[in-house]
């Protein structure tokens, strides 16, 4: 088998189908709340579907390093708790109407019930955290928390204003490529494995996060509403500029300059229509600028982990950046 052998999606979900399956009974069984509107609010969002990508790092990363005990359960569920917390979070934040193809948890239990239940379910995840009775897992998820909660206020804090690549950079990093480098780390730190292991494993999934929140953002901008499962054009209605707009910003005649300016002000394409700005995004280059990017970093999670020895696991970790960088939802 060389260095760089890459496995397929059928031998990924064949190595992890009975441990993902686990998961998904341990997330049930850990958001069985006494009070109806949590457990009915945690059901919704699981049966809605989702990637599982985060369980799906955290079991790969602690299968690499030999790990064949119920830690890797509790904690894939706990990360995917974790998630469910922030979407539920995100979705108010946003006034988003739609999430995994369906009406968003907000739109259908109101915002002040899902505050709450967002609040149980982040502490429900430390709560099933903590049978681990291990620090390090502790440390790493909050101090995961306060980057994501900064990440979401930092973002706050700039719509409707022209940021640059670092400010970007910094945002996605908090707000997505931090729990997938965490996610990663916990793999370490349920088998106990030394710092410079925990830092290579957390490094793949930091560029992996970046790579992610990158397609993210351009799945935003180009995709179909009914594949990706939640709105479109999203961004610029909410006043966020993304990689791409970025890259136009700083490249676009004055016209152009204005005309994303304005979207970004008005917070709607009342002035200036979505296919105008993709106009303007294919004519820079810049959907193909954000997508190069992506992909270097993708690239660079492959090469953080090439230290690692040869395993099953570390050849799925090898084949999920080109799964994210494919991604259509
Ligand atoms: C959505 O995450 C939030 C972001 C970080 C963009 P996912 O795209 O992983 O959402 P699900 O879990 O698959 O629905
Ligand atoms: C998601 O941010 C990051 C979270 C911490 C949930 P976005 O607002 O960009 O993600 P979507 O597009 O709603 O999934
Ligand atoms: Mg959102
Ligand atoms: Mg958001």
């Amino acid at each position: 088998m060389s260095a760089l052998s890459i496995a397929t999606a059928k031998e990924v979900f064949d190595l992890l189908r009975d441990d993902l399956a686990a998961i998904e009974q341990e997330f049930t069984r850990q958001s069985a709340s006494d009070v109806d509107v949590i457990t009915d609010i945690a059901q919704y969002l699981m049966a809605g579907g989702g990637k599982r990508i985060r369980p799906l790092l955290l079991l790969l990363s602690s299968k690499a390093l030999g790990c064949t005990s119920h830690s890797r359960i509790r904690l894939g569920a706990v990360v995917e708790m974790l998630h469910t917390a922030t979407l539920v979070h995100d979705d108010i934040i946003d006034e988003a109407e739609t999430r995994r193809g369906r009406p968003s948890s907000n739109t259908t239990w109101g915002n002040a019930k899902c505050v709450l239940a967002g609040d149980w379910l982040y502490m429900q995840s430390f709560s099933t955290a903590l049978e681990e009775r291990n620090f390090r897992v502790l440390e790493l998820l909050i101090s995961l928390t306060q980057q994501m909660v900064e990440g979401e206020l930092l973002q706050m804090q700039k719509l409707g204003h022209l940021i640059n690549e670092e400010e970007y950079f910094d945002l996605i990093f908090r707000k997505t490529a931090c729990l997938f480098s965490v996610s990663m780390q916990l793999g370490a730190a349920i088998t106990h494995a030394d710092e410079e292991t925990e830092a290579l494993l957390g490094e793949y999934g930091r560029n992996l996060g970046l790579a992610f929140q990158i397609v993210d953002d351009m799945l935003d901008l180009t995709a179909n509403e009914d594949i990706l499962g939640k709105p479109v054009a999203s961004d610029l209605r909410e006043g966020k500029a993304t990689l791409a707009v970025i890259h136009a910003l700083e490249r676009g005649t004055g016209a152009d300059r204005e005309a994303i300016r304005t979207v970004l002000a008005e917070r709607s394409f009342t002035s200036v229509s979505h296919p105008e700005i993709l106009e303007i995004l294919e004519r820079h280059g810049s959907i193909a600028y954000a997508m190069d990017t992506a992909c270097a970093y993708a690239e660079a999670a492959r090469l953080s982990i090439a230290e690692l020895p040869h395993s099953e696991a570390k050849r799925a970790l090898l084949w999920v950046p080109g799964f994210v960088t494919s991604r259509d939802r």
